[in-house]
């Protein structure tokens, strides 16, 4: 068998078009969703992530700005930015790119943030409603992998999920997605026991471990949907994701490909969280 290849990066521009047509609307109205990212040192990995984010709200009629901040600012300065940035009514949304310098407490600056502006969905009061299957931000990762495997026509209720990895950015908060949409979750991590018993149950396989090509062939039940969080750069440039997927296409139903799988999706469903939050401000 070959698996299904899940086009993330044409899901993704579909996933945009929707919301150009509401950036469109909202400027009917004199409303700009406005993207504020805030990048503090100078990480190769987050430049780019960045620069993605900029390109994709520009090309949607956003207004993006991006506040660049060399690592030795202070805590109580970025504070401060964020303060601002909280009291801007022309600011819809904040992204304080992660990882931060060490000297800076990365959950105070999250739980800084307006959570009607948190664009992310890593505040606490936005990591509470989603427990609670209520309104406020989801994340954009896992938000974005829902929308993949409704756009490939992957249902959830009653599947077994089993997520790989257990961060707040996707293992967490994609469990609870997905057992909001009523499937059975198991997590998995670093420290469980005989791995494969577990990924061979899967009907939906989430990997986000970090670690590159971590899952084979092997750990996949014939069949199942495998969606592959990771992406990593070797020495010859190549990317590649968590998932060795040539050995995991074989077994698969249906795989994301990295890249064009899981990071246009984070990307559009930031623009969507964006524009979603203009038009509740514009209520
Ligand atoms: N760093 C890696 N992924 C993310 C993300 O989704 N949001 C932010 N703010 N930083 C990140």
């Amino acid at each position: 068998m070959t698996a299904t290849i899940i086009d993330g990066k044409a899901i993704a521009e579909q996933v945009i078009e929707k919301v150009k047509h509401r950036v469109t609307k909202l400027q009917q109205q004199g409303i700009t969703p406005g993207l504020t990212v805030v990048l503090v040192g100078e990480d190769a990995a987050s430049q780019t992530y960045v620069g993605s984010k900029e390109r994709t709200s520009k090309r949607l009629g956003m207004n993006s700005t991006v506040i660049q901040k060399p690592s030795s600012i202070s805590e109580q300065e970025l504070l401060e930015i964020i303060q601002e940035l909280n009291a801007a009514p022309d600011v819809h949304g904040i992204l304080v790119q992660l990882p931060l310098p060490k000297h800076i407490d990365e959950n105070k600056v999250l739980q800084s943030i307006d959570p009607q502006k948190d664009v992310d969905g890593f505040h606490p009061l936005n990591v509470g409603k989603l427990l609670l299957d209520q309104q406020g931000f989801i994340p954009c990762t896992p938000f974005g992998i829902i929308q993949l495997l409704d756009y490939a026509g992957i249902s959830i209720e009653g599947k077994h999920a089993v997520i790989v990895g257990r961060s707040n950015i996707v293992g967490k908060p994609m469990g609870q997605l997905l057992l909001n949409r009523h499937a059975t979750v198991t997590y998995t991590h670093s420290r469980t026991p005989n791995l494969k018993d577990f990924t061979t149950q899967a009907d939906i396989l989430i990997v986000a471990t970090g670690q590159p090509s971590m899952i084979t062939g092997e750990h996949i039940k014939p069949g199942a949907a495998v969606i592959d969080v990771g992406i990593h750069r070797d020495s010859d440039g190549r990317l590649s994701g968590d998932v060795a997927f040539d050995s995991a296409k074989d077994v698969a139903g249906a795989i994301t490909p990295v890249p064009g799988g899981v990071g246009p999706m984070t990307i559009a469903m930031l623009m969507e969280n964006t524009c979603l939050s203009a038009e509740r401000q514009a209520e």
